[in-house]
């Protein structure tokens, strides 16, 4: 028998999470220094200017753990959420928070609830906690909502065992999303002791005027948990730091799990300034309208059919050349995501660039299609 052997079935069974392509790792490929990557839903323009300055200052003494209850930050964003300092948990990533509220709930006698296309990770976090998976069928290409959760379906695969349900408003890498109305009506008829995590990850770039802030909702509803990041509109993906909002108790059980210092000493100074910086928010949601608009014209002029998107990104149908548009396009210096490991072969999923970003993109899809 070897130490293998040893290890728990359902870490062997994960599969690891498949990131988008790096640059650097094309560029070398390829012997290019001018690729661009549309894979991972970052924001094109970077981060706020403040950030870069209070990144300086914040290294001066990288020899001292970070403040390991991220006082400042949970002050900051609870003035800014309306939400008391206690109901914040501060992740590495909302990913991090995600699995703070799998590993709290989950283990090898409970279950948990999602849709079919939801963001991946809700299926790692279920698994690694030996918990089992019922997955909800989405609606189908043809729907109101095309791919998108159907939340009565998910109330249907709600059984004795089930410990938590996730939702993504809107969900990574379909764009689909969920209004007020039908999301506080499902919420309304999960039961009291199932936790049910609202990820609003792509929560600030959303225009739709119908979308919910869930976080209203907290104070109803004592098994919600809202999941917010850093990573996307802020542009500080590289940072890591994301948090969850959810009841003081819920969140006293997330920081028993959480690693002490799982919000590093730069990524909670950046995180402060920028949320300091509504005019770069604003102007990064306003070049993700006009970018996403391009996006659509183009696919549309050409027709080349794409699921819609509240979010910064576009999942177009390829059909079976999926693959091989992939490929060419990385030829080209552009990287894009493949979803088949989402159960959608026929679409690659395309963050929203820069103009100049999706120049790029279109010429080189000319040149391929
Ligand atoms: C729906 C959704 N939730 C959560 C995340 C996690 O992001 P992070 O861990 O960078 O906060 C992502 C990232 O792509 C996402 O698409």
């Amino acid at each position: 028998m070897s130490v293998i052997d040893s290890a728990l079935v359902q870490i062997k069974r994960l599969h690891p999470y498949s990131p988008g392509k790096p640059v650097e790792e094309l560029e070398r490929e390829l012997g290019i220094s001018s690729a661009i990557k549309l894979a991972s839903n970052e924001n094109p323009l970077g981060c706020s200017p403040r950030v870069r300055e209070v990144l300086a200052r914040a290294s001066e003494h990288l020899e001292l753990y970070p403040d390991a209850n991220a006082f400042y930050l949970k002050q900051r964003l609870a003035q800014k959420l309306g939400v008391a300092e206690n109901q914040i948990t501060i992740g590495n990533g909302s990913n991090d928070a995600l699995d703070l509220v799998a590993r709290s709930f989950l283990d090898s006698n409970a279950e948990a609830v999602y849709s079919q296309y939801a963001f991946m990770v809700y299926a790692m976090v279920t698994q690694a906690c030996g918990a089992r998976a019922r997955v909800a069928e989405a609606f189908t290409a043809d729907a109101k909502q095309p791919y998108g959760h159907d939340l009565n379906a998910m109330l249907a695969l709600i059984g004795d065992d089930t410990r938590l349900i996730f939702i993504a408003n809107p969900n990574n890498p379909t764009g689909t999303w969920l209004d007020s109305g039908e999301l506080e009506v499902f919420i309304e008829q999960v039961p009291d002791h199932i936790a049910i995590v609202v990820d609003e990850a792509y929560f600030e770039y959303v225009e739709q005027a119908a979308y919910p802030d869930s976080m209203q909702w907290l104070d109803r509803y004592p098994n919600l948990v809202v999941t917010r990041t850093f990573s996307k509109i802020y542009g500080i993906a590289g940072l890591r730091i994301g948090y969850s909002v959810s009841s003081p108790e819920l969140c006293d059980l997330f920081n028993r799990v959480r690693q002490p210092f799982n919000g590093n000493t730069l990524a909670l100074a950046a995180a402060h300034a920028a949320l300091d910086d509504d005019s770069f928010v604003d102007e990064s949601r306003r070049a993700n309208v006009q970018g996403l608009k391009l996006m659509q014209d183009w696919f549309e002029n050409r027709g080349i059919d794409y699921i819609p998107s509240a979010g910064n990104f576009l999942s177009v149908r390829f059909g079976e050349n999926s693959a091989e548009v992939y490929q060419a396009l990385l030829q080209r210096g552009v990287i894009v995501r493949p979803i088949a490991n989402y159960q959608l072969p026929d679409f690659l999923r395309i963050s929203v660039g820069t103009k100049s970003q999706l120049e790029r993109l279109f010429t080189a899809l000319d040149d391929i299609l």
